[in-house]
Formats: C-alpha cells, sequence, structure tokens
C-alpha cells in the first residue's frame, strides 16, 4: 500500500491508508489514546482503542519511526479534520530516550539560547518547520523572479578569496597552505565581473563576516541574495527591480505557504502590491527621523536602529507599506565601489532598503571606468595590486551597472517579524557560537568559575598560595597595598584584540610597567588594541579590573614578559576586582603555561 501524508488524508475519507513517520507525542483519556505522527507535511491524529496496540506503544518516546495501517475518518472534534482509526502499527525504530526539549509541542517556550543548544532537534518543532520552509519558498522565489522576469543568469562565485571583496575590517582570514586568504564578505566582485559577460546575473551565496559584536541582526556567516545588472538608463532601475523582487516574493508565500505563514500566525509584513516603496534620500531620512522624534541625528553619517524602526513606522502610518528605501548615502559610509553623485561628490549613487524597522538590503551604481575605481580604492587606502582580476575588467570595457545584495536572514527575519536573526538561520554562527554550536574553546566563562580553576590547579599540584579578600583597587599601588606586596610583585593581566583577525590575546606584565603595544603587535603578527571592557565582560564573564593572569584557562594565547621571571613573588587578582593570590612566580609560570617575550615599558 502507498504512502499518504498527513496533508493527503482528507480525500481518504472512509479508507483504508499506510502513513509512516515520527511519533510526536501521545496523551491518554479514559479509554483512548491519541496518537500525533508527523510527517512532512504535518500531523496526523491516530486513535488506539485496543489494549494490546496501546501497550505496544505506551513507552515510546517521540522521534520513535512508526508505519501505520488503518481507516480514515471525518472528524468534528479534531482540526486537524480527520482521524485514523483502528490502527495497526510497527514500531520501525524504537527511541526509548526522552528528547532534551519539548519540539513536539505546537511552541517551544524555552529561550532561544537553549533552542540553540538543541538546534537539530529543536527545528523539529512545527513553527522552526515552518520558518525554514518558508525561507526555502523565499529562496525559490528569488530564483523565478530573477530567472523568469528579470532574465538574468545565475553564477557560482568562490567564497575563499585572496582579498577582502567589501573592504573594512569584517572579514575573517584563513591560513590556505600557509598564504593568507579571507572568506567572502559577499561575491561583489564577482558579480560585477559576471555583468560583463551576461550582462544580468543573480545569485545565492554564502557570506562571513567578522562581526566583533552580538546584535540581534547580525551574524557572522549568512546568505545573500545577490544581483547585478547593466545597461540602465537610471540606476533607480535597480530599485525597481528590488521592489518587484521583494512583492514577487510576497505574493508567492501568501500563494504557496500559506499553511506555515498560518503556524506562525499570520504575523507576515505589510506590503500591498499596489503600493510603490517610498524613496527617502538618506539626508531626507535623517530630517524626518528628527521631526517625528527629537532625536538630532542629523550630523551623523549613519542611521541608527532606532531611526530606522522610525522610518518604517512612518511608511506603515503614511502608506500602508513597512518597505522604504532610503538613497544617496554619503561617500564616507559607502564601499570603495560605489558611484559618486553628478550631482554632490560626497553623496552616492547608493539605496539601502529597510523593511520592518531593519536594512535588508545595500545596492546601488558602481564606478565602471578604470580610473574611477582606482580612485575609489585610493580614497579607501586600499591596495589595488589585490584587485588585478577585478579592475581588468575595467580595462576592457564595462557598462553603467549596479545592484544589490540582500541578506536571506534578514529577510526571513523581517519579513516573519522574528526578534532575532537567529531564528532565521539554520545554525547560526556569531561570537559565541559556530554552526549553532557554543564554542567550546571558552573552556572557563565567569569571574567564579575562573578562580575555582586555578584554585584547583594550585592544590593539584601542591602549591602553595595566599589567597585574600579585599576592596576593589582601582590601581596598582592601591593593589600591592592591601596585599601587603611591592607593586613589581603584582602582575597586569591585558586583553588585547587583533585589528584585523578579531582574535583576543592576553599579555601579562609587572604592574609598575606598561605595555608597548608595537612590541606586542609585532609578536602577534598583527596590529593590536586593548579589547573593550563589555566584550571582555560577555566573552569571558571577567571584569576588567579582575582579569587573572590565566589567559590560557580562556583559551587565549597567553604571553607572560620575561621581567616577570625576576620577582620571586607573584600578586594578582583571581577573576574577581575584589580577590588576589600571592604565590611563588616560579609556580605560577608553571600552571599558566605562558609564552614569553619582552613588551613592557
Ligand atoms: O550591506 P552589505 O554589507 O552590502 C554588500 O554586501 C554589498 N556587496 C551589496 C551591494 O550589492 N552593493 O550587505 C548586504 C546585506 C545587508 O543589507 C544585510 O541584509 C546582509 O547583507 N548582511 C548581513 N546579515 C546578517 N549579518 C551580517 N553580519 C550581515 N552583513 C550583511
Ligand atoms: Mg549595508
Amino acid at each position: 500500500m502507498q504512502r499518504v501524508l498527513a496533508k493527503e488524508l482528507i480525500h481518504y475519507i472512509d479508507k483504508q491508508v499506510h502513513v509512516r513517520g515520527w511519533l510526536n507525542n501521545l496523551r491518554t483519556f479514559g479509554k483512548l489514546t491519541f496518537l500525533l505522527l508527523r510527517d512532512r507535511t504535518g500531523l496526523s491524529q491516530i486513535i488506539i482503542e485496543d489494549i494490546e496496540t496501546k501497550k505496544k506503544i505506551s513507552h515510546l518516546q517521540p522521534g520513535s519511526i512508526l508505519s501505520i495501517h488503518g481507516q480514515v475518518v471525518a472528524s468534528h472534534s479534531s482540526h486537524l479534520k480527520v482521524e485514523i482509526i483502528n490502527p495497526i502499527i510497527t514500531v520501525e525504530n524504537t527511541i526509548l530516550e526522552i528528547p532534551p526539549i519539548e519540539y513536539y509541542k505546537p511552541e517551544i517556550h524555552s529561550d532561544l539560547e537553549f533552542v540553540l543548544d538543541h538546534r537539530p532537534i529543536a527545528l523539529r518543532n512545527r513553527e522552526l518547520q515552518a520558518v525554514f520552509k518558508i525561507q526555502a519558498e523565499i529562496a525559490h522565489a528569488y530564483r523565478l523572479y530573477m530567472h523568469d522576469t528579470v532574465q538574468a543568469a545565475e553564477y557560482f562565485a568562490p567564497n575563499i578569496l585572496g582579498a577582502s571583496s567589501e573592504g573594512g575590517a569584517e572579514f575573517f582570514n584563513v591560513d590556505y597552505f600557509g598564504y593568507p586568504a579571507t572568506l567572502a564578505q559577499s561575491s561583489q566582485l564577482y558579480k560585477q565581473i559576471m555583468v560583463g559577460v551576461n550582462e544580468r546575473v543573480f545569485a545565492l551565496m554564502p557570506f562571513f563576516r567578522a562581526e566583533p559584536s552580538q546584535t540581534s541582526r547580525h551574524l557572522s556567516e549568512g546568505k545573500q541574495f545577490e544581483f547585478e545588472m547593466g545597461f540602465f538608463n537610471h540606476w533607480h532601475e535597480i530599485l525597481d527591480i528590488q521592489e518587484g523582487c521583494i512583492k514577487f516574493i510576497l505574493s508567492y508565500l501568501h500563494e504557496h505557504a500559506k499553511i506555515e505563514i498560518e503556524i506562525l500566525g499570520n504575523k507576515i509584513i505589510q506590503a500591498p502590491s499596489n503600493v510603490p516603496f517610498p524613496r527617502l534620500t538618506f539626508k531626507e531620512a535623517q530630517e524626518l527621523y528628527y521631526e517625528r522624534t527629537g532625536v538630532d541625528e542629523r550630523h551623523e553619517p549613519d542611521l541608527s536602529p532606532a531611526a530606522e524602526r522610525e522610518l518604517c513606522s512612518w511608511a506603515l502610518e503614511k502608506y500602508g507599506t513597512e518597505l522604504v528605501f532610503v538613497i544617496d548615502w554619503q561617500t564616507a559610509k559607502r564601499p570603495f565601489y560605489a558611484y559618486p553623485s553628478d550631482e554632490d561628490p560626497h553623496l552616492t549613487n547608493t539605496f539601502d532598503l529597510l523593511c520592518g524597522g531593519t536594512e535588508i538590503t545595500s545596492g546601488g551604481q558602481r564606478r565602471h571606468t578604470h580610473a574611477s575605481m582606482l580612485e575609489g580604492l585610493k580614497m579607501k587606502g586600499m591596495d589595488s595590486s589585490s584587485f588585478t582580476d577585478y579592475l581588468s575588467i575595467f580595462k576592457y570595457g564595462m557598462p553603467p551597472h549596479g545592484g544589490f545584495g540582500m541578506g536571506l536572514e534578514r529577510l526571513t527575519m523581517t519579513l516573519l517579524k522574528l526578534k532575532n536573526i537567529r531564528e532565521a538561520s539554520l545554525f547560526p554562527s556569531d561570537t559565541k557560537r559556530i554552526a549553532g554550536n557554543r564554542i567550546k574553546a571558552n573552556i572557563f566563562f565567569g569571574a567564579e568559575n575562573i578562580r575555582n580553576e586555578i584554585i584547583r590547579l594550585c592544590h593539584k599540584h601542591n602549591l602553595p598560595i595566599e589567597h585574600l579578600t579585599h576592596e576593589a583597587t582601582p590601581t596598582s599601588p592601591d593593589s600591592a597595598r592591601v596585599r601587603n606586596v611591592k607593586i613589581e610583585e603584582g602582575i597586569k593581566a591585558l586583553i588585547l584584540r587583533g585589528k584585523s583577525s578579531k582574535k583576543n590575546y592576553q599579555f601579562n606584565i609587572p604592574a609598575h610597567l606598561k605595555l608597548d603595544t608595537k612590541v606586542a603587535s609585532d609578536l602577534i603578527g598583527e596590529k593590536c588594541e586593548f579589547e573593550d571592557p563589555a566584550v571582555i565582560l560577555e566573552r569571558f564573564g571577567l571584569q576588567v579590573g579582575g582579569v587573572p593572569p590565566f589567559g590560557n584557562l580562556l583559551n587565549l594565547d597567553n604571553y607572560f614578559d620575561e621581567s616577570i621571571k625576576t620577582q620571586s613573588r607573584a600578586a594578582f587578582n583571581c577573576g574577581l576586582p575584589t580577590e588576589s593570590i600571592i604565590m611563588s612566580s616560579k609556580d605560577l609560570i608553571a600552571i599558566a603555561d605562558p609564552k614569553w617575550g619582552r613588551f613592557s615599558k
């Protein structure tokens, strides 16, 4: 007998069917047991009266794979409208372990961190499944629109690159057979190259961004819908295509993802197809924000997140749509390839599209002559020798062209009104997670855990220590006083950040000396600066005044200044600004396992 899916059961009333899927859950009311079975189209309800059958399944946990034959009947009580009675159940795969997260409930009530900790299983939840089914439909609709309506050709660009694609510092370095390489921030350069080939091109490409901060709208890895076209009469044609694309995606979803939208409570963005997205210049947008809120950001080069939200509220109130274009951005805030406005050299022919309060797209016209592109690179202080391939296209003829990059996760999040971009990424990477998993290398987190580990290590190796509690001490002389040691016996533990890699390093120096950042930079092979205290707190759970000389416990390269060896005692904060340990330097060195250098002055 052929398998019938949950969604199709309605067509089989009074017939015998075979269904197959995952046990979602079991509930017993009096003599009846209700079994919910999940397949790719949804849930079916099976009613069990037979005592032997009940016995066979009563111990099963959600996730067990079942194969069931039974009769379909119409049901007035079940919202599924049908149910299966008199089932004969075969257990194909017995699962006895209780799932770590209650994914089988209509909604998961756990917080996002917990959901992410159990991502592979949580994704089976009806709501989460709906989000990613819709995401798949969005991608499909994008391809349809670009292929059928815009007549663009899809391209597939590389992701390991020799140079950064967007400039700035937000890129990851990779060690490529010993040579430096970067992960693509976008396929910007390649889509422009492909305009020289196919004129109109599009892609759905991964992007990687070393975004050091944890926000609700930034990921370190995502996907971008890319588009680029040549030969327009006016660069605003790019905006027309972007608008047509969003409207097509929305109408496609309303037709093809009705059930999933319903599962998510019909909370989809408002963008009636007959209402044009308003187009404001950057200057107008700033004025409007000021007028509506009294908050004056008119001298800022960028829109704040609050301004973005306000502009979308304005568009909704005034036009009934939640999307708004902001055009003509300042040169300082746009990448090297942005086309300078003919009217005002401080402005560019560029746009952002805001959706439901968040930027989802950046785009615009590009410089298209060789001289202009060299000028753009020079203005941003970038090295043109890293862009030989790209620059060659301008030498050999490029038409006026432009396009956009739209984040898949940002689009999914804003269309569905999700609160956090991680909800729109299957396995999100950010400062705390790689592909959904907590970064395990952060072995010890938080002041007290770190202190306990230091003390545990000392006990384990039979190293004598003096452990003191005292007031927090703002300066090194204060610390020396409360610890009753010489100031040079104190150790200052500093957490630095590599400017290009964003990686943290720890440098430990005697308390009376200063760090020579230049020497430290030479030692690690990149420029470095002090890490932001807020980041230190977020990443390691440590206040700056409490950092101990144990970068090894934080999974950091841990450097000790040579002069630490010259003191016989070492005194340091052991995680908390109000607690210190005094011990022999030799013992400290033995357990902190440092790398050595001379970087104090
Ligand atoms: O604004 P961005 O950086 O622009 C570009 O990449 C250009 N190459 C686009 C162009 O054609 N001129 O990135 C484009 C979009 C953003 O609007 C956002 O939706 C998404 O990509 N995006 C991110 N999404 C999540 N996390 C991040 N860290 C993102 N960075 C960019
Ligand atoms: Mg942008």
